[in-house]
């Protein structure tokens, strides 16, 4: 960042902060700043480097969309779901051991595959787009395999659209990888999946602020609860069931 740029940002972060002050009063301003500080410096820069570091993989990051060669707009770019709120959402759920099947869709550099395959699923299996980011995924995985429950773990390049649910998926994780045509498309085949083989899957929503204004058009996805996130609004709990 420029000097002039830092400058400007740094007016405009005060005049914020005068404006909250006048508005709230000053016990939630504090509170506010405090909790910024938490998330930005404290969580972004600390915690999450730190838990590559300790586990040796590189997951941090945002790659844009024209860095992944992503040309539809409805296609979203990699930024990984927050260590925290991931362990968070999953404390909300219950694994069979050895009997369920997790899905993360948009798996990027594998940071979900790796935290999903601490738990005993039966097996883990990550669907990306981008080649590139499977390369650095399978990295990860390697650095990472012995220190797993789980050790059945695959990597599919694929359009999330192109691909077929397999008919033992009972786990989905999204963390908002596609919206629009695109995310009722791959919605479809989710429910094609459960038309062929009847069972409940427990899907796991990251940041769902493009799915829920369509969730109405998919009565068989029933909301069971939320919970709320540091890094993103909140991960919305759903079951899915025809
Ligand atoms: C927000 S990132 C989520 C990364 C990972 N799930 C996590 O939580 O750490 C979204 C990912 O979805 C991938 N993606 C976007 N459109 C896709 C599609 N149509 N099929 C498969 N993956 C897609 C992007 O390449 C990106 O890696």
């Amino acid at each position: 960042m420029t000097m002039p740029r830092l400058i400007k940002s740094l007016q405009s972060l005060v005049k914020k902060v005068i404006k909250h002050w006048q508005i709230e009063g000053l016990w939630k301003t504090f509170r506010v700043i405090v909790h910024v500080f938490y998330i930005r410096v404290f969580y972004t820069h600390g915690v999450e480097p730190f838990y590559d570091w300790c586990w040796g993989i590189q997951t941090r990051g945002i790659t844009t969309s024209e860095q992944l060669g992503l040309t539809d707009p409805q296609c979203i770019r990699y930024q990984p779901v927050s260590y925290g709120d991931f362990k968070r959402v999953m404390k909300h759920v219950k694994v069979r051991a050895g009997e369920d099947v997790f899905v993360d869709y948009g798996s990027g550099k594998g940071r979900v595959l790796i935290m999903a395959a601490r738990y005993p699923f039966r097996k883990v299996i990550g669907v990306e787009l981008s080649a590139e980011l499977n390369v650095i995924a399978q990295a990860n995985l390697e650095r990472t395999r012995k220190k797993l429950k789980c050790n059945n773990i695959e990597i599919i390049t694929s359009d999330a659209r192109q691909y077929s649910l397999p008919t033992d998926v009972t786990f989905i994780h999204m963390f908002n990888p596609f919206v629009g045509e695109v995310l009722v498309q791959v919605l479809q085949r989710v429910h094609d999946s459960l038309l062929a083989a009847p069972r409940k899957i427990t899907l796991l929503y990251t940041h769902p602020v493009n799915f829920e204004p369509i969730a109405p058009q998919f009565p068989w996805i029933v909301k069971q609860g939320e919970v709320i996130c540091y890094r993103v609004s909140k991960c919305a709990i759903y079951e899915c069931m025809v």
